[in-house]
């Protein structure tokens, strides 16, 4: 009894040790970017700025970043899950352009055009007119075939953690490299880029896989900072174009915590200038969008912060910036879909919350959701545009059966609570 009790307690004291090491590796990793950010020469990042060094509030989301089960890194071939065939490169046009910018002007007066609502629900057409078109689906591709051909002359800090670098193409133009703690990270990100595509969400920057490989014209000028970094020679990597002049975001204060939420009954809507309204309309795709990926690493992790940190929701948005002329851009998407869908039981009920705080959607996205539910064909159609998109998918692989019939659960999730607000606010 006694040598049972004995080995008991050795195997307590192991699983204990186990379980420090286990949330104590990322939680280090998310310091060290913390401290190396605020450090940083020229400031990758805008997070921060004008706030005390020792405020390390979103630091905490390391805690919760159960790390995924390690995999090796994608120095070689991954299992490829469901992956028969390369394709060309493709994609779908019908979406208006970036210069098609009617509504500049008029998106900074007070609203002029009715009520910013029809429909019970959805943001009104003649906001829709007006909306920043973000990265059409046309300029993405064309910015992809580019990105593809260019030469990489530089990398340096400037894109967050030192597993990002900030690259620099022969052109003089630039791109956030994402190497990623490990496979799981580059998936997501490149995954969650694809789903936005599905869903008609433009809010993403162009984004192509690659493979280091210091022999290739592209990696060949940096091997020796390759080298230094000690990224692993044939990983895959992805490429965000990097946009300039972006600045932080601070949740509005329909979406905060301490208001009754975004639905069409809210008074201060008509109170709102048109530059307001479209930036409350980007916020709701970006909360249906980061529901179905389970991506905790943006407003759900502030939400959980507010435990600690009361004040939390009065600063910038972790990993959403804006441009001068009002796009929100949904920047390091790498914690959606696989890492989101892996840590799910910590975060859902945060992730409910957030959702059940938004009663009002874009027809276009809903639409969509609509679709994906109704045919239950997300995982087919998401897998058919990331193979026909991207060269590198069979090396990066794709979501498992497990993840894929969560993102379809999720879908009918969103799907249920877009009917439902339409039954609570249909009427009106
Ligand atoms: N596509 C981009 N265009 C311009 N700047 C970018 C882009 N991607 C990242 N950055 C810059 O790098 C910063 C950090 O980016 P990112 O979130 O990807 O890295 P991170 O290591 O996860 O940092 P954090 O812990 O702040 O989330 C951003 O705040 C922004 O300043
Ligand atoms: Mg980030």
């Amino acid at each position: 009894m006694r040598a049972v009790s004995a080995n008991l307690f050795a195997l307590l004291l192991l699983c204990a040790l186990a379980s420090v090491l286990y949330v104590w590796s990322p939680l280090e990793e998310r310091l060290e970017r913390h401290t190396r950010r605020l450090s940083a020469p020229g400031g990758g990042s805008l997070h921060h700025q004008g706030l005390p060094a020792d405020l390390s509030a979103k630091t905490f989301r390391a805690l919760l970043a159960v790390p995924a089960a390690q995999r090796p890194h994608l120095g070689g071939r991954l299992e490829a899950h469901n992956l028969s065939h390369r394709a060309v490169p493709a994609g779908s046009g019908g979406y208006r352009t970036h210069e098609d910018d009617k509504g500049s002007t008029r998106r900074e007066g007070p609203v002029q055009s009715g009520f910013p609502v029809e429909d019970g629900i959805f943001w009104a057409e003649w906001l829709e007119d007006l909306r920043p078109v973000g990265f059409t689906e046309e300029y993405a591709r064309g910015w992809r075939e580019r990105a593809r051909t260019y030469r990489v002359a530089k990398l340096e800090p400037g894109c967050g953690r030192i597993s990002n670098q900030l690259a620099t193409f022969a052109d003089g133009t630039k791109a956030c490299v994402r190497y990623g703690i490990n496979a799981d990270q580059v998936q997501g990100e490149t995954l969650t880029y694809y789903l936005a595509s599905l869903l008609g969400i433009t809010n993403l920057p162009p984004l192509v896989l690659s493979q280091l490989n210091s022999d290739s014209e592209q990696w060949g000028a940096v091997r020796a900072q390759i080298d230094g970094l000690q990224w692993s020679e044939r990983a895959v990597v992805s490429l965000t174009q990097w946009v300039s002049n972006l600045t932080g975001v601070v949740t509005p204060a329909p979406l905060r915590q301490e208001s009754g939420g975004l639905h069409p009954a809210l008074g201060e809507l008509r109170s709102k200038s048109t530059a307001e309204l479209l930036e409350l309309l980007q916020w709701t795709d970006l909360i249906a969008f980061d529901y179905l990926t389970a991506n905790f690493d943006r407003l759900v992790s502030n939400l959980f912060s507010l435990q600690w940190d009361p004040r939390v929701m009065e600063r910038e948005t972790n990993n959403l910036l804006r441009t001068a002329r009002g796009d929100l851009v949904f920047i390091d998407n790498e914690a959606g879909l696989v890492h989101g869908f892996r840590v799910l039981d910590m975060w859902e009920r945060y992730h409910r919350t957030v959702l059940s705080s938004v009663c009002v959607f874009r027809r276009r996205t809903a639409r969509r959701v609509a679709e994906l539910h109704g045919r239950g064909d997300a995982r087919k159609r998401l897998l058919e545009l990331y193979r026909d998109s991207e060269p590198w998918s069979v090396d990066l692989g794709f979501l498992s059966d497990e993840h894929a019939a969560v993102l379809q659960d999720r879908i009918g999730r969103l799907h249920e609570h877009i009917l439902h607000c339409k039954g609570k606010y249909g009427q009106l």
